[in-house]
């Protein structure tokens, strides 16, 4: 599971970068929101949430948890173990949430540019809120 997560984040992250680059080209371009604008998203999403539930099951599974289930305040007093324990899982399943709501609200909009407006502001913000919570002292993997 750990070995899945960590892998399968280097595809969240690089179709969330092409998303969101594509949109603001797209906004700024005025181009017409096409299939393969739809279908970026559209895979986005679907990765965010595979990584979602593969994050979720190593999780449960980690001793990450077990520490922070065993002792609570020593884990959040330690920086690297509350990162791991609470920030990144809080923080992904956060930007997932907007990444969604993104998609949904980007189904509503009749305009182009609003679609493309909708991509970049909500996956723009799931991609920062991943970044910020990445634990960067062990990945990418070398
Ligand atoms: C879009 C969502 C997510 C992305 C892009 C992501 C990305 C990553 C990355 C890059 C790592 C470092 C992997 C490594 O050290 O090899 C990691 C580690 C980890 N992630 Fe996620 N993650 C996501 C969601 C989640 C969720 C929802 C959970 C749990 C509820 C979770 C739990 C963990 C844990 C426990 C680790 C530590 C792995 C270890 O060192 O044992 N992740 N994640």
């Amino acid at each position: 599971m750990k070995t899945i997560h960590s892998y399968w984040a280097y595809l969240v992250l690089a179709i969330l970068i092409i998303t969101v680059a594509n949109a603001i080209y797209g906004l700024l371009k005025k181009k017409s929101f096409s299939d393969k604008d739809l279908r970026l998203g559209l895979f986005t999403l679907i990765f965010s949430h595979i990584q979602l539930l593969i994050g979720l099951g190593w999780y449960f599974s980690s001793p990450y948890y077990k520490a922070l289930k065993a002792n609570g305040s020593e884990v959040m007093g330690d920086a690297a173990s509350r990162l791991l324990a609470i920030e990144h899982p809080v923080m992904m399943i956060l930007a997932t949430i907007i990444i969604t709501i993104g998609w949904s609200k980007h189904k509503k909009k009749t305009e182009d540019h609003k679609k493309f407006k909708t991509f970049v502001i909500f996956y723009g913000i799931g991609l920062l809120l991943i970044l910020s919570k990445i634990p960067w002292n062990q990945w990418p993997l070398v």
